[in-house]
């Protein structure tokens, strides 16, 4: 049996993983222990290097900090495991692979060989790759600008309080329909979460970007090993669930609407035809949310450039932005270790 060490498991990643990893075909093959941060019943101190260090594999849930604390205490002592990590903290390092399967398959099993390093990629990055799954095989992107709409639960299980207690709070207000919002209560740095959008998500970078938004670039390179051109926005929105993107492509040769349709067509994405009923009653947060497919509608030229063609997606970003891409790595780790 090949011991799992799973971290962070009580998370809003963590739980739906250990949900997906029970429902896989390879879950025989596995014996699960729950390691926690905190000192909670049935569960390994995660801070217990000698027993972590008898897991075959490890996924860690737990967010960047604990990485960064654990990481050199297991692998300065040679430990001939595989680290899988949810958070950010390791992905750009050169001895990492980043984990989506549908897109880089073959690099993870070259690196299974090579390294013990692996991180599930940005959320909002493996939900725009996998839309444009067909568009990058035939190499007909000269450029993509993306604007995503992300949803609380992204900026993790605080936020979601946040918007709850904005919602709790929003009971008492005025009746008058225009003021009632400068009354809401509840902040995040002197902004509300509910009634509000917010378009700067995590710290500052070059050329005027956020962090969020500079992962695009770097994070899409590394996965498809060559250079991509990628221009990105990201806004904090109050849905619960589900990161939306809205996408400008610019194609470099001319080609039919009929035929872009086509090309978003993948195992993973569901096509929404542009039309109102069919928007309204399936591209949304709340439609998608839990689903597995990445939802894409909105599909049109853009009318300053015939080259350049438009979509909206809305992915379930603890799904597919999280959990999945690192079940599916597991099975393949697994099944490789066999
Ligand atoms: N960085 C993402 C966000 C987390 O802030 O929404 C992935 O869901």
């Amino acid at each position: 049996m090949i011991k799992l060490g799973i971290i962070g498991w009580r998370g809003l990643v963590g739980s739906i993983l250990i949900n997906r990893i029970k429902n896989s075909k390879i879950i025989k093959f596995i014996e699960i222990y729950l390691f926690s941060t905190n000192n909670v019943k049935n569960t390994y101190n995660a801070y217990n290097y000698i027993f972590l260090k008898n897991m075959n594999i490890i996924i860690s849930c737990q967010g960047s900090n604990y990485t960064k604390f654990i990481i050199n205490n297991i692998f300065l002592k040679n430990w001939k495991g595989y680290w899988i990590d949810a958070s950010s903290y390791l992905r750009m390092n050169n001895n990492c692979c980043l984990i989506l399967d549908c897109m880089n398959k073959s690099q993870i099993i070259k690196n299974i060989k090579k390294y013990n390093i692996f991180s599930g990629c940005n959320c909002t990055v493996s939900l725009c790759l996998i839309s444009i799954k067909n568009l990058l095989k035939k190499n007909l992107i000269d450029w993509i600008l993306t604007t995503s709409y992300q949803a609380v639960s992204g900026a993790g299980y605080k936020m979601i309080k946040f918007l709850i207690k904005n919602i709790n709070n929003s009971y008492n207000l005025s009746n008058n329909l225009l003021i009632m919002e400068k009354q809401l209560k509840y902040i995040y740095k002197k902004q509300p979460l509910l009634y509000n959008a917010i378009p700067w998500i995590d710290i500052k970078k070059n050329f005027g970007q956020t962090n969020e938004e500079q992962k695009s670039i770097f994070e899409a390179t590394k996965i498809l090993n060559k250079k991509i051109i990628i221009d990105s926005n990201c806004v904090r929105i109050n849905s619960l669930r589900c990161h939306s993107q809205m996408l400008n492509i610019k194609i470099k040769k001319k080609i039919s609407l009929e035929n872009f349709y086509e090309l978003l067509n993948n195992n993973f994405t569901e096509i929404i035809k542009n039309n109102q009923n069919s928007t309204i009653d399936k591209l949304s947060p709340f439609f998608v949310s839990g689903k597995l497919k990445i939802f894409i509608g909105r599909i049109r030229k853009n009318l300053t450039n015939s080259n350049v063609f438009n979509f909206f997606s809305v992915g379930d970003q603890l799904l597919w932005g999280a959990a999945e891409p690192i079940k599916r790595f597991l099975e393949i780790l697994v099944e490789y270790l066999l």
